[in-house]
């Protein structure tokens, strides 16, 4: 019999939040400034689905805690830091960010900048540890994982098109592979990197489930961005629309926006529906993903 969902999401975000709180340097060791923002940037605040997404995956693969804690808290620094540059005056400038000042307006553009770099560089450096897999096959392939999902053909490469996309009436196609790269590649990586241990099949079918629930969470991030209100988001409301971005919302309308989502989750669940008690948190994630409020 296992536990339910709020006790599991509990004790998993206080164990992340603790390895992320070890991982940061400390902000008394030099430079200060630079290590405050770090931990300014990615300790006390965000919902952490990724590092939840990698736990799950985690316990359906049978990985080692170790491995899970480092893929978790690695894709956790690599979306922080795409947050902290996503708010920047040159990206969505934006002042608000999980419910306090965005890192370039408690600190400025250039530390935020280096908050950035200095966090990706630090993931890569959590999933570089000696001796993290017995296989160094195995590790060389969750660095190659997270590589791929951050640089320019997933995270980075989908902020490209979202930046030039701004005014332009965007396919639903094209809509679709930039927000399967801006979001959805790490959301990818995140449960991949919990599956390290996993078989062939296993890695399918969570694959599988990862590209929709990720191409889900953000057409529900585009939802929200219209239907809650700044304080519920902790981030600016209204945001794409004041910024002419193409959204989901935008080119669809909310009542077909909602019913993709829907049919994402569907199809994200059979995918991994065979596994039964094994797949039960990943179950319980698509529907936390897909009918959150913030
Ligand atoms: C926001 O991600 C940015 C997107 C990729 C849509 P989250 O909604 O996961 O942000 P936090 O981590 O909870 O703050
Ligand atoms: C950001 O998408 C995706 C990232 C890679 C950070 P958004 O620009 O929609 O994220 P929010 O709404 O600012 O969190
Ligand atoms: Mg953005
Ligand atoms: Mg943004
Ligand atoms: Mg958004």
């Amino acid at each position: 019999m296992q536990t339910d969902f709020s006790t599991w999401t509990t004790s998993k975000l206080t164990h992340i939040e603790q390895v992320l709180s070890q991982t940061i340097p400390d902000q008394h060791t030099l430079p200060h400034k630079l290590h405050e923002a770090m931990r300014y940037s990615v300790l006390g605040g965000g919902k952490r689905v990724r590092a939840l997404l990698c736990y799950a995956s985690a316990e359906l693969c049978n990985t080692e805690d170790a491995v899970a804690d480092a893929g978790a808290s690695a894709v956790e620094l690599i979306h922080a830091y795409s947050l902290v540059h996503d708010d920047m005056p040159c990206m969505d400038d934006d002042d608000l960010r999980r419910g306090k000042p965005s890192c370039h307006k408690q600190y400025d553009d250039a530390t935020a900048l280096l908050v950035g770099d200095a966090l990706q560089s630090l993931a890569f450096d959590v999933l570089s540890k000696p001796g993290l897999c017995k296989d160094p096959m195995q590790q060389i392939g969750m660095l190659s994982t997270l590589a791929k999902a951050s640089g320019s053909y997933g995270m980075a490469g989908g902020q490209a098109i979202d930046l030039d996309s701004i005014g332009k009436p965007l396919t639903q196609q094209a809509l679709e592979i930039m927000h399967a790269r801006k979001t959805g590649a790490l959301i990818e990586a995140a449960t991949l990197l919990g599956a390290s241990a996993g078989s062939r099949e296993q890695i399918t079918a969570i694959q599988t489930y990862a590209r929709k629930i990720g191409l889900a969470f953000q057409v529900i991030d585009d939802i929200l961005d219209v239907e809650a209100d700044t304080q519920t988001l902790g981030k600016t409301a209204g945001k794409d629309a004041g910024s002419n971005k193409p959204t989901y919302v935008s080119i669809l309308g909310l009542a077909r926006a909602k019913e993709l989502a829907h049919d994402l989750y569907e199809v994200a669940i059979a995918a991994i529906y065979p596994y039964g008690e094994g797949s039960l948190r990943l179950r319980e994630l698509a529907t936390y993903i897909t009918q959150r409020a913030f």
